[in-house]
């Protein structure tokens, strides 16, 4: 067996734009093979330090609470750290039944949270961030797409819990770009102005700047346009189920 120094270790870094790297692994809900278990919808991979910790204690409830509002918008959630699954059991069992945290109790944690006690996914994912700690994972956060792609990533140190209405607004943000072939400004949130594609040439840069349409350009490379919340929501979430008598 080949020993590696700790400045060996090997730890890959995924990159915005690759495909996500495959693993299988063993959940809190049964073994999942990723990210094929996930094709055709998006699923957002995150890892936190460790189980039985106060900051991932607040993410997982919040987390947790708001999985309905990310299953509407087709994303599901996966967790990870560096535990073993009865660590896992534990500690989701003790957060249901003894933590309440910003009025949020008795909270379930429904999705899958993996066991990495090896460091393998860990390590793929560039998780491991030796710098700040050797052991745990640092709070990612993936976002990969419908085919598989990874799309956004957010990293955060140990001691900072993550905004969970930036993730979904992130997420949001991106479906918005994928079916509207729009960009979307600083601070953006549906029913906000979109942006549309830069002028690829002199020609439509003038048309731009002379269009009496619904474009507004400050300047040519620079014009937005109004999308409306419903159109927005419409499109990606989810329709309540109707039911039939
Ligand atoms: C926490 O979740 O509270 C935590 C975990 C690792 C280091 C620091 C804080």
């Amino acid at each position: 067996m080949e020993i590696l120094q700790d400045h060996e270790q090997i730890i890959s870094m995924p990159r915005i734009g690759d495909k996500a790297p495959d693993f299988k692994a063993i959940t809190t809900q049964g073994n999942i093979n990723f990210p094929s278990d996930y094709k055709g919808e998006w699923v957002i991979l995150f890892s936190h330090p460790a189980d039985f910790t106060p900051v991932c204690t607040s993410e997982f409830i919040t987390f947790a609470h708001l999985e309905d509002k990310f299953d509407k918008a087709n994303c599901k959630l996966v967790g990870l750290s560096i535990d073993g699954l009865y660590s896992h059991i534990a500690w989701l069992r003790t957060i249901k039944e003894k933590i309440e945290f910003n009025g949020m109790k008795n909270i379930e944690v429904k999705f899958p949270l993996i066991e990495d006690i090896a460091m393998k996914v860990a390590k793929k994912y560039g998780m491991i961030q030796p710098g700040e700690s050797k052991t745990q994972a640092v709070r990612a956060v993936f976002f990969i797409d419908p085919k598989s792609m990874i799309r956004a990533i957010i990293y955060y140190p140990l001691s900072l819990g993550r905004n969970f209405d930036e993730i979904y607004r992130a997420l949001i943000a991106m479906q918005t770009s994928d079916e509207f072939e729009v960009a979307t400004p600083a601070d953006w949130n549906p029913g906000d102005d979109v942006i549309i594609s830069p002028a690829g040439s002199c020609g439509i840069a003038e048309e731009r700047m002379t269009s009496t349409d619904e474009l507004n350009c400050k300047d040519w490379f620079f014009c937005t346009k109004p999308l409306g919340k419903k159109e927005v929501l419409d499109k990606i979430l989810k329709k309540p189920k109707l039911l039939v008598r």
